[in-house]
């Protein structure tokens, strides 16, 4: 049997997408391996949004090169692939400086790995054409079992590309221009996946709501639009979406977390800097207040929302009274959790030609406090749930024997006691208390749930 090791960097659909590269490959007879000493096939799924992201590649590379050999000298041959966002933007320059790595393929290919891998047993292929055909409408389906391994949350990307084209970023690069995948085929992958036991869908898109695909009526369908029908698929009880940019956020998005039950009150909503004068300068296409009032219109539709952003400080020309500007705003919105990043200049982006990058130590300061002030939000924002029941997806095994792990609809995780609950299981929780990563509490009868 032939064995495939896929590893994944970076974001959500980066995660999906090694899964479509799993289930091309299985058709083709690979099944998956955690250990890639007894892999045949070593797939690299990589990130370049950050320099760190990307140099961790060729770490990794050089080590693949080494077990290439061993296994070469205990006669077994290991085919070494580079795909993701890496492959894309730097394409035949990965097998210059690493000579071992057989296939280089870029996020909008994959769909052609059995051919390509056939090509490089011939010799070194590159193959990172953008947006081709429709690669979606090309990848095998996944079998109910493979879906069932995942557990029961999973990613569906209905959206791919950005035409934002925010200073810092590679992504409109990377991944190409906006593209949405038709209706149709979304709502039959959530329906597989749906048939197979999945329960919570996260709809993947760089900008998942820019989201226009072809409706089944001809027409443009608004992600919003999307949603209310995914709802209606049977076994779907959880949506969430990300990324968004506020932008983006339209009227009908807004309703949706009103109306639409299904749709989790958890939106990652990045927002980047608080000052006026960053936002412009990265080409964010609104301003801070602009953005506090769009917070606030989305509060008044769905009052008890988690929100979320991402963060850079240290953007070239930011001063400390811009960075103090960024902490006002996390002060006002106060989320629920944030990820955040020292600005890292990308190749070929408009801010990488900025002269002035700002010193090392004066990132470092402003992420720590960021950081600080953010995780002070999150703890408050946990510790506000105990007392408080919610209902919790049961989603794995819990650390200790005996114990379930779940996500409430805020994206806390949550341990359980029970020996009466399977994961899949939607149940009301007792919140009893608030650890620093979880929260622990005790189901109680749906019945007697606020
Ligand atoms: N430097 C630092 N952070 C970046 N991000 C994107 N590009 C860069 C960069 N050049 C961050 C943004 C984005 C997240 C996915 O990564 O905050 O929202
Ligand atoms: Fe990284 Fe962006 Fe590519 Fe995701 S799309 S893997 S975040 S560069």
């Amino acid at each position: 049997m032939k064995k495939v090791h896929i590893k994944s960097y970076g974001c959500q659909m980066n995660v999906y997408d090694g899964q479509r590269m799993a289930d091309v490959l299985g058709q083709e007879g690979y099944v998956e391996t955690e250990t890639p000493e007894d892999a045949d096939l070593v797939l690299l799924n990589t990130c370049h949004i950050r320099e760190r992201a990307s140099h961790k590649v060729y770490t990794e590379l050089g080590k693949l090169r080494d077990l290439k050999r061993e296994r070469r000298a205990q006669g077994r041959e290991t085919q070494l692939v580079v795909a993701g966002c890496v492959a894309q933007a730097e394409g035949a320059e990965i097998q210059r400086r690493q000579p071992a790595v057989d296939l280089v393929v870029g996020p909008q290919t994959y769909h052609r790995l059995p051919e390509l891998l056939r090509q490089a047993r011939g010799g070194r292929v590159v193959d990172t054409e953008l947006p081709p055909e429709d690669k979606f409408g090309h990848l095998p389906a996944p079998k109910p079992a493979a879906i069932l391994a995942r557990g029961v949350t999973a990613f569906v990307t209905v959206q791919e590309g950005c035409d934002k084209f925010c200073a810092f970023c590679v992504v409109p690069y990377t991944r190409g221009a906006e593209f949405s995948r038709p209706v149709a085929q979304v709502l039959a992958e959530v329906a597989r996946l749906a048939e197979a036991g999945v329960r919570d869908v996260t709809l993947l898109g760089q900008n998942v709501n820019a989201y226009h695909g072809e409706g089944p009526d001809g027409r443009v369908w608004t992600l919003a639009r999307l949603m209310h029908r995914i709802a209606e698929v049977p076994g779907i009880a959880r949506i969430r979406y990300t990324t968004s940019h506020p932008r983006d956020m339209d009227d009908e998005l807004i309703a949706a977390h009103r109306d639409l039950p299904q749709l989790m009150p958890f939106l990652h909503l990045p927002v980047q800097a608080g000052a006026d004068r960053t936002l412009a300068a990265m080409n964010r296409k609104h301003t801070a207040d602009e953005y506090r009032r769009l917070i606030a219109r989305i509060r008044e539709a769905r009052p008890d929302i988690a929100l979320s952003s991402d963060f850079i400080v240290g953007f070239p020309g930011e001063t400390d009274a811009d960075f103090e500007e960024t902490m006002r705003l996390i002060a006002d919105v106060r989320f629920a959790s944030a990820y955040s990043f020292k600005y890292s200049p990308r190749p070929g982006t408009p801010a990488a030609e900025i002269a002035a990058q700002l010193p090392a130590a004066v990132m470092d300061e402003r992420l720590y406090r960021l950081q600080a002030l953010v995780e002070e939000h999150r703890q408050d924002f946990n510790r506000a749930m105990v007392g408080r029941t919610v209902e919790v997806l049961l989603e794995r095994a819990g650390r200790h024997p005996g114990q379930l792990a779940g996500k409430t609809p805020y994206m806390q995780a949550v341990q359980i006691e029970s020996d009466s609950h399977a994961i899949g299981d939607r149940v009301m929780v007792a919140i009893e208390r608030a650890g620093s990563n979880s929260l622990f509490g005790r189901p109680v009868r749906r019945e007697l749930a606020a």
